[in-house]
């Protein structure tokens, strides 16, 4: 007889806490979220959003608490390139002088380190061919491929989120976390944004998007995540877009920090 196939959790969050320097931004977060979905994040300001992300991502170590992405310890899905990660703006130095082809290129990086052998050493430069073709299909997805050679500090506002999530298309992940991807964004190229992530998750793969834009996790979202500190409530849009719902949440933040 067929055993069924589990698919193992996009997300998965046991009592975890997280600080900067013994100031608790996150606590007591349990989370289980399934793959295969687009979820939103909301909450406001301040409220630990990006912490999470960062948190999942590896960038960010937890004061307390296990986590997991895509059934697999953090670091294992580090090298595994399962994870994706487009960080809020303000996280990336735009004066930095990178092409935007270099930037989505190096979505490529670690998968053509996991290759192995004697390329493993090479620098960047010099990865191979079919790095190079991915790489432009990624930026033709997100319609930037003609923006190629530009310096990314010359971009507008919805141009650099498409070159961010073009790296991660690149990267061939199966879990894309988003910061912020639609803030600052243009109709046309929220629409873009929009339909590639909807096409991904239509793939079988995992969205963890965190926005401000109400309409949007209505329309886009299976699933949202209300943080406040802590994990304030999960539900559908309706549940959770509900006046009772945010209330909770906003109110939650209120409160003023938590010590360790
Ligand atoms: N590098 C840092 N050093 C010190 N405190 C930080 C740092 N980054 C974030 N914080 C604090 O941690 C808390 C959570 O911040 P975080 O950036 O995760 O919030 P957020 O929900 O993403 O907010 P926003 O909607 O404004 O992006 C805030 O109180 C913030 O001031
Ligand atoms: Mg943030």
């Amino acid at each position: 007889m067929n055993q069924p196939v589990t698919v193992p959790l996009a997300i998965e969050a046991r009592g975890v806490a997280a600080d900067y320097s013994g100031v608790i931004a996150l606590d007591q977060v349990d989370l289980q979220l399934p793959s295969g979905r687009f979820i939103a994040v909301i909450g406001p300001n301040g409220a630990g959003k990006s912490t999470l992300l960062k948190l999942l991502t590896g960038l960010k170590k937890p004061l307390r608490g296990g986590l997991r992405v895509c059934g697999m310890a953090i670091r294992a899905a580090r090298r595994a390139n399962a994870v994706a990660y487009v960080p809020q703006e303000t996280d990336i130095d735009w004066t930095f002088p990178i092409t935007v082809q270099d930037v989505v290129l190096s979505g490529r990086y670690g998968r053509s380190r996991q290759a192995g052998g004697w390329r493993y050493w090479l620098p960047p430069r010099f990865i191979g061919a079919s790095h190079r073709a991915l790489t432009q299909q990624a930026m033709e997805a997100v319609q930037i491929a003609g923006l190629a050679h530009r310096p990314i500090g010359a971009l507008s506002g919805g141009q650099k989120k498409r070159v961010f999530i073009a790296r991660s298309i690149a990267q061939e992940a199966e879990l894309l976390l988003l910061d912020e991807p639609l803030a600052g964004v243009d109709r046309h190229s929220e629409q873009i944004i929009i339909d590639y992530l909807r096409a991904f998750v239509g793939r079988g793969k995992s969205v963890l998007m965190v926005t401000h834009d109400l309409p949007t996790v209505r329309d886009c979202a299976d699933r949202v995540v209300l943080v406040s500190r802590t994990i304030a409530g999960v539900g559908t849009p309706d549940e959770m877009l509900a006046p009772e719902a945010l209330e909770k949440g906003y109110h939650l933040i209120e409160r003023g920090p938590a010590q360790p």
